[in-house]
């Protein structure tokens, strides 16, 4: 099959219709797809051609995707997609650029661009340098890599160049997200390397007192402290600006996890819950959680590039490309990278400062109604005060499915809303992360109706 005319023109005709579809049938479409049980297909000898695909597709596959791009998906932090991001995404794929490296195109230069937007929006300093990755877990890996070289070199070894025999190091974190004790594992600290510190009471977040006491108490050369802004279930803040201080007095290693806690910087400023960020080695943030891009799309930003670079960057004569500017594909994990930066860069224009933290405050005074709601129920409990965009409940004694597993499964089964499990202070809970940038208080109406139903 070739890009002949015909194959062109139905290829555009079978995105319009499949678009109108789904957009059409969003709102209808089982929130969490029920039959995820896929026929066992032959695999064609030749090929069957655009339209057997697109036939295929329909048949088995579109019907059971899920609506995690709509409006009810309130599982883990899920953002939905744009139309802005969405046709940039198109436009990605159609000119199928490789964002490694500079010298054949102006993708690079629009990936420097969107970093700065990014950091603009964000308040953060223009000294602050980075890459787009495939997400939070990606740029979390980053982190831990670019703290490694660091705490190598502290004790006068290249650990990209040499490994990290002879390197001793101590990890500080109080409530790290799951892909960050992964990220230790993958760089080789270990996912059991860190040392708990203290969370303030009825909280996730670091107590920094205790922090302070650990790294004093220390004789390590090698320190790194890994920061919550904010915590995945808590929605908790670390004091960063207490936190950083300490870093810089014990010469250790600040990197922030704030995927989806620096979209308050846009409702606070700079002086609000991430006030110190702007002071860490390095940060990591997710564009395809509250930017509302199409995966894959996260960011890692860092004051001190040297050590990102020094770990990803390898010779090799083919690579050269005799660039004044470092490469990409030395900043990161990839050698050949998608065009990530369109999809944000379309956003920005698309919607604007203000447009972005309008969807913010949406999500976060529609977290806030929920949650009002949940507190005044009579088979709820709310189990933490909402302060983001995250609600914390379970079904209390009155209700009729009592156990958090069977009436999570009630929800979910219901195809009208999607929620996650979590852990509240050692005790089960349900979490409800609103993200999405269309959702409306007639989501919220229909949830409502749904867990009074079911209460009852
Ligand atoms: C705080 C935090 N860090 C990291 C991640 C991982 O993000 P990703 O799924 O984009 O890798 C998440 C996802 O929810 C998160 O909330």
């Amino acid at each position: 099959m070739q890009y002949t005319p015909d194959i062109q023109k139905s290829m555009i005709g079978l995105l319009e219709a499949q678009f109108t579809q789904f957009r059409d049938q969003l709102d209808a479409r089982d929130v969490a797809s029920k039959n995820q049980t896929l026929a066992t297909l032959p695999m064609p000898e030749h090929g069957a051609g655009l339209d057997d695909f697109y036939q295929l597709f329909n048949q088995h596959i579109a019907e059971n995707l899920s609506a995690s791009n709509g409006s009810r998906y309130w599982g883990f932090v899920t953002g939905g997609a744009n139309p802005c991001a969405t046709f940039a995404d198109w436009l990605v794929a159609l000119f199928n650029q490789n964002v490694a490296q500079r010298g054949d195109s102006i993708a690079s230069e629009l990936e420097l661009h969107t970093l700065a937007w990014l950091c603009e929006l964000f308040f953060l300093p223009v000294d602050f340098k980075g890459v787009f990755t495939t997400g939070a877990t990606a740029a979390n890996i980053l982190g831990a890599l670019s703290a490694r070289q660091y705490v190598g070199k502290l004790q006068g070894i290249d650990v990209a160049q040499q490994g990290m025999a002879g390197v001793t190091v101590e990890i500080y974190a109080a409530t790290p997200h799951a892909s960050m004790i992964q990220s230790l594992g993958m760089a080789g600290f270990g996912q059991k390397s860190w040392h708990q510190v203290r969370t303030l009471s009825n909280s996730e977040a670091l107590c920094v007192d205790s922090l302070a006491h650990m790294l004093s108490n220390s004789n390590c050369k090698g320190k790194v402290v890994i920061a919550s802004a904010a915590t995945v279930t808590g929605t908790d803040y670390d004091d960063l600006k207490a936190i950083s201080q300490l870093c810089k007095l014990h010469g250790a290693w600040l990197h922030v996890d704030a995927a989806f806690g620096l979209f308050e910087r846009l409702l606070n400023g700079p002086h609000g819950k991430t006030a110190g960020i702007e002071c860490a080695d390095s940060i990591t943030l997710d564009c395809h959680k509250w930017l509302n891009v199409p995966y894959d799309c996260g960011v890692f930003l860092t004051r001190q590039p040297s050590y990102l670079v020094q770990t990803c960057d390898v010779p090799a004569p083919y690579l050269n490309t005799r660039s004044e500017h470092t490469n990409f594909r030395s900043m990161g994990i990839e050698n050949s990278r998608r065009f990530r930066a369109l999809p944000v860069w379309a956003t920005l224009i698309g919607y604007g400062k203000k447009g972005i933290k309008k969807q913010i405050e949406n999500n976060v005074v529609l977290a806030q109604v929920f949650a009002q709601w949940l507190a005044k129920s009579e088979h709820y409990e709310l189990v933490k005060p909402c302060e983001l965009n995250v609600v914390l409940f379970c079904p209390n004694a009155s209700h009729s499915l009592e156990s958090v597993e069977a009436c999570l499964t009630a929800i979910n089964a219901s195809g009208r809303v999607f929620m996650t499990p979590g852990v509240w202070q050692g005790k089960p809970i349900i979490r409800a992360a609103l993200s999405n940038w269309e959702t409306s208080e007639s989501d919220i109406e229909q949830v409502t109706t749904l867990l009074q139903a079911l209460g009852e």
